[in-house]
């Protein structure tokens, strides 16, 4: 793909093999090529790998967390499972939520907690709101942990944030499934490598080893659900979709 900004006429050209188009740079056609590239840049960059949250570093994308901040209060969890720690900061973020929502606790999984990272979630003041646990997220021994903290009748959300290959993401889609309340989510985080693969940092085996892919099959394959992002709890823009490292994240259970 080509893109040529021009400020003066107002335009992006567009090219892509034969087919070429002329847009207006400040309509929403544009807003979504240019959001695509700068997506690309910005991941080479390490633009993710500069917040935290409440003190932890936090790898994300900051339209992803507040979109999650906003289905989050609006579904108000019993309990929110992550796998995939590293740092603790988007598990202060959930921490954080569940303590000004009144409501809800989290697991954390990973296979290796470091213990700098161990000790600064433990001496953080959400860590009452937090349980480690650590080992693959995928190990019948974690999983049953899991389940064991769960109580019959609460409503739980579970976001994949470990291992991102296709293989791994579609096993925890098929293990954590069983978990996810009617009406919550599974969170399939870092689909864009499936955009990634040509980009510097990126590999060629992306296009199709990613969980964006995973996601895809899985809600092929399961009735009881479907690829649904949730809506926007505020919007005054002409805009339907915004930027996000998630693209086939949001797998919601209906049944
Ligand atoms: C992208 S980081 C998580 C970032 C974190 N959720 C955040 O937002 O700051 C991925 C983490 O997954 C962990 N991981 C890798 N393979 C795993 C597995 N099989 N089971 C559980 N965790 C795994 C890594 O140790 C690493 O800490």
């Amino acid at each position: 793909m080509k893109l040529t900004i021009d400020t003066e006429s107002r335009t992006l050209l567009t090219e892509d093999g034969a087919t070429v188009r002329t847009l207006d740079l400040y309509g929403p056609e544009a807003f979504a090529a240019l959001s695509r590239h700068w997506l690309r840049v910005a991941w080479s960059q390490k633009h993710s790998y500069t917040f935290s949250w409440l003190g932890r570093p936090m790898v994300q994308l900051p339209e992803d967390v507040l979109r999650l901040q906003e289905t989050i209060y609006q579904l108000q969890p019993d309990v929110i499972v992550e796998t995939g720690v590293a740092h603790g900061g988007s598990l202060m973020f959930y921490a954080s939520l569940c303590q000004l929502i009144g409501k809800g606790r989290v697991i954390g999984v990973d296979i290796e907690i470091r213990p700098r990272n161990r000790a600064a979630i433990e001496a953080h003041p959400l860590k009452p709101f937090i349980t480690l646990l650590e080992g693959s997220s995928t190990a019948p021994r974690v999983l049953a942990q899991v389940k064991a903290m769960i109580r019959p009748g609460e409503r739980v959300m579970v976001l994949l944030d470990s291992n991102h290959s296709y293989e791994h993401v579609s096993e925890e889609l098929r293990l954590y499934a069983e978990l996810v309340t009617p009406g919550s989510y599974l969170v399939v985080q870092d689909g864009i490598m499936q955009d990634l693969w040509d980009v510097p940092g990126g590999r060629p085996d992306w296009i199709h080893d990613n969980p964006a892919r995973a996601a895809r099959d899985f809600v092929a394959e399961r009735e009881e659900f479907t690829l649904e992002a949730p809506p926007w709890a505020f919007n005054e823009s002409a805009l339907r979709a915004g930027l996000t490292h998630w693209p086939s994240g949001w797998v919601k259970r209906r049944l």
